[in-house]
């Protein structure tokens, strides 16, 4: 999971909002560890489920990690100002998106996963041009 964080990394974009999509447990924190450390950021990546997102600047890109797992209160949505956090300058990735409906952005790419008897399946769907972009993009991770 962390290798093919390394290799998505190489194909990110600023202004991509991304959804991971998956059980407890399926890895979507990892992936993001994974795309982080494969873009330079050499500290700790940690789960936001605590503080529902985490920032990261790396460069002149501002990375938000949510985890919207315990999330339910759509005023501390705009309270938050995490609205703003989806811009052209910044890359979003939302675990448990489906938490926010209605107040997130369309995503530009949905990374499915699914937990298997020994390591994981991850399918990828683009939404968007952009993700299109990026899909035709995709590194060979085989
Ligand atoms: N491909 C894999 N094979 C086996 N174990 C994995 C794999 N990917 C991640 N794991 C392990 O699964 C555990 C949970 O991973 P992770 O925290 O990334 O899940 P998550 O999808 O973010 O879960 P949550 O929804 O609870 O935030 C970790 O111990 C991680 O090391
Ligand atoms: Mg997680």
């Amino acid at each position: 999971m962390r290798i093919l964080g390394k290799n998505i990394a190489t194909i990110l974009k600023p202004g991509l909002v991304i959804f991971l999509n998956g059980n407890l447990g399926a890895g979507k924190t990892t992936l993001v560890r994974g795309i982080l450390h494969g873009l330079g950021y050499l500290d700790v990546v940690k789960s936001p489920t605590y503080n529902l997102v985490e920032i990261y600047k790396i460069s002149k890109l501002y990375l938000y990690h949510f985890d919207l797992y315990r999330f339910n209160d759509p005023y501390e949505w705009e309270e938050a100002g995490f609205r703003d956090y989806f811009n052209c300058h910044s890359i979003c990735f939302i675990e448990w998106p489906e938490k926010a409906t209605g107040l997130l952005p369309a995503a530009d790419l949905r990374i499915d996963f699914e937990i298997l008897e020994s390591g994981r399946n991850i399918a990828v769907y683009a939404d968007t041009n952009v993700g299109e972009q990026c899909l035709a993009h995709w590194p060979d991770t085989k």
